[in-house]
């Protein structure tokens, strides 16, 4: 007897069943997401359309995405892109998923800068796949940013990104070692480091210990070797009337702000949504 034709809705239960088996936390909502992705079919349409037999393209196309997310590769991967701050970006392995907290450091320079039309001269040091520097870019659209990365996988997603909304030309991306290759003075800088502790990396989940970059997570051996490496860039490339913002991990704070208090920074922290100080905020103290 030929096997049943595979419906959308014996592709959703088989595809819920192996997720589940592999361990994803949310199985038929993710399954639901590997479906609407292969279609193209809407949410309703998907319910709607319950008893259409996928065409053999788009079946071996789901089988693919199931099992590369069976063996937990990260949706954002699969999909190609992700959102940051209500921007589309392209994303993929080599580069750094981005983070809905990671937007703490896009809201600080907004409320530390109030005008929009200012041309603002940004740095953004790890730019990953340019998330932060688009944002800013965006927000400030008088602005010029300098994107640094050591990775050059991470420069190309950043370029493509720029490009396809349309701000490359107002952005220089930079492949080297934190800021010592530049010059400034820059008005604001960003950076979300590596923050991971070392020793931390082999309890991360595995869509991101896996798959995500370890030179996007590993800080050394206490977390915080990169904020180490990047504090004399800040000293001789922040304005003096500057804004550098930092992301740090759960935890990280208190050392933090010892570090760079004694450097000679006034420190302030902003937290994200879940009330993690996520965001340490830096400026050159006055002098008396
Ligand atoms: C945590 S990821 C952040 C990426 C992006 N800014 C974001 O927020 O999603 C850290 C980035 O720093 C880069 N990086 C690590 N070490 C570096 C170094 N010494 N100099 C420049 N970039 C570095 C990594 O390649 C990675 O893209």
């Amino acid at each position: 007897m030929a096997p049943a034709p595979t419906t959308i809705a014996r592709a959703l239960c088989a595809a819920t069943r192996r997720l589940r088996e592999a361990g994803i936390e949310s199985p038929r909502a993710e399954a639901r997401l590997l479906l609407r992705h292969v279609t193209g079919l809407a949410p309703e349409l998907l319910v709607r359309e319950r008893d259409r037999v996928l065409v053999a393209d788009e079946l071996a196309r789901l089988e693919a995405l199931v099992a590369r997310r069976a063996e937990r590769e990260p949706w954002a991967y699969l999909s190609g892109e992700r959102e940051f701050w209500s921007l589309r970006l392209r994303v993929r392995p080599g580069v750094l998923v981005p983070r809905p907290e990671t937007e703490t450091l896009v809201e600080a320079p907004l409320a530390a800068f109030p005008e929009r039309t200012a041309a603002l001269r940004i740095l953004d040091l790890g730019t990953g796949s340019g998330c932060l520097l688009a944002a800013l870019l965006h927000e400030y659209p008088n602005a010029f940013g300098v994107g640094v990365d050591r990775s050059a996988e991470a420069l190309a997603v950043a370029a493509e990104n720029l490009e396809a909304l349309g701000l490359r030309r107002r952005a220089a991306l930079v492949r080297g070692d934190w800021g010592t290759a530049l010059s400034g003075p820059f008005d604001l800088v960003v950076a979300n480091p590596p923050y991971v502790a070392s020793g931390e990396l082999e309890a991360l989940a595995p869509e991101v210990g896996r798959y995500e970059p370890r030179l996007a997570l590993d800080g050394g051996p206490d977390g915080l070797s990169a904020y180490r490496a990047l504090l004399p860039d800040l000293l001789r490339l922040l304005a003096a009337h500057g804004l550098a913002c930092l992301e740090i991990g759960a935890g990280q704070a208190a050392a933090l702000r010892a570090l760079f208090a004694a450097a000679g920074f006034t420190v302030a922290l902003r937290a994200d949504l879940a009330g993690i100080a996520r965001c340490l905020l830096l400026r050159r103290a006055a002098r008396p």
